[in-house]
């Protein structure tokens, strides 16, 4: 069977550099919208018999990037391919996976039923926000993968930051087996700190008894968004004697002047993946990603 690859608007970048690493063929899409904002996508080249992949992140408008997914999917199997992979290195809706509050929607949910309903045979996304769900077929119905960024990190830190044996810190509990698997990499030690939710765009950071007094801090975490967590985090390790300080994540959403107020706060040195194309995203998840798809 044939492999091929399709980029979609969010993602068309990477879907070249997949497809380079696999040798594979990158299909041309047209996408587009009609005047009253409807999207419109075409999947160029013969679709009969394919094994498809179809990388689309969702990130900054995420309701816009999946529509155009269901679209290349629903495109992909009614012209007559096998198989489609959708390969969505950044999956928006995963944090709203519970009803927090009576009447909430369970987005996370919804969004992998449509997933599949469109006729997605198997999914590859990277550091999903699985903070309560430990488990991905207890979300999907289809074989579906978390694979991780976080030794492509540890090893552009190893390779191109000057810190030597730098405590890694996750922000919070659930950044605990990113902090862990990056401090594996680069055989150094790890720790994490509390952090209380205040509302989407404020958090409190707790430090603990953490011993940070002259030692280079790397933080590591799945998202920066707002760049709250990561500043009150570098601000509260920059009491205790902190010396640099590099904020490391898989996803650089970064709205609202994140960059800048993780830089006011102290920061050294801000990273990110390709995952989300942005100013940070120096570190290159194509290969990781074009293994799964072997
Ligand atoms: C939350 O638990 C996540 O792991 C991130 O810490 C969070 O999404 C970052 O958001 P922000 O940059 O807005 O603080």
């Amino acid at each position: 069977m044939d492999k091929v690859i399709i980029g979609g608007s969010s993602s068309y970048v990477l879907a070249i550099k997949i497809a380079r690493e696999l040798n594979a063929t990158l299909l041309g899409t047209d996408i587009k919208k009609f005047p009253d904002g409807e999207k419109y996508v075409r999947i160029e080249g013969d679709l009969e018999g394919v094994d498809a992949a179809v990388v689309q992140s969702m990130y900054l408008n995420p309701d816009e990037y999946l529509m155009e997914y269901f679209l290349m999917v629903e495109a992909l199997k009614e012209s007559g391919a096998k198989k489609v992979t959708g390969v969505i290195p950044y999956f928006a809706y995963a944090r709203q996976d519970e009803r927090f509050k009576p009447g909430e929607a369970i987005s996370l949910k919804t969004v992998s039923k449509i997933i599949e309903t469109v006729g997605t045979d198997q999914l590859f996304t990277v550091d999903m926000h699985l903070h309560r769900v430990d488990d991905m077929s207890k979300i999907f119905n289809i074989p579906a993968e978390n694979l991780t960024a976080i030794p492509d990190i540890a090893h552009y830190i190893g390779e191109h930051l000057p810190l030597e044996k730098p405590l890694i810190i996750g922000p919070d509990e659930e950044a605990e087996q990113w902090a862990r698997t990056a401090a594996e990499h680069l055989e150094t030690d790890y720790d994490v700190l509390e952090k209380k939710r205040i509302s989407s765009t404020e958090v409190e950071i707790t430090t603990r008894e953490l011993d940070v007094k002259n030692r280079n801090v790397v933080i590591i975490d799945d998202i920066i968004s707002t760049g709250g967590t990561i500043a009150k985090t570098i601000e509260a390790l920059k009491k205790k004697g902190a010396k640099k300080i590099v904020a490391a994540c898989t996803h650089p959403i970064l709205v609202d002047n994140a960059l800048k107020k993780i830089y006011n706060a102290g920061a050294y040195n801000v990273i990110g993946t390709t995952s989300i194309p942005s100013p940070i995203s120096v570190v290159e998840i194509a290969g990781t990603l074009a293994n799964a798809l072997k």
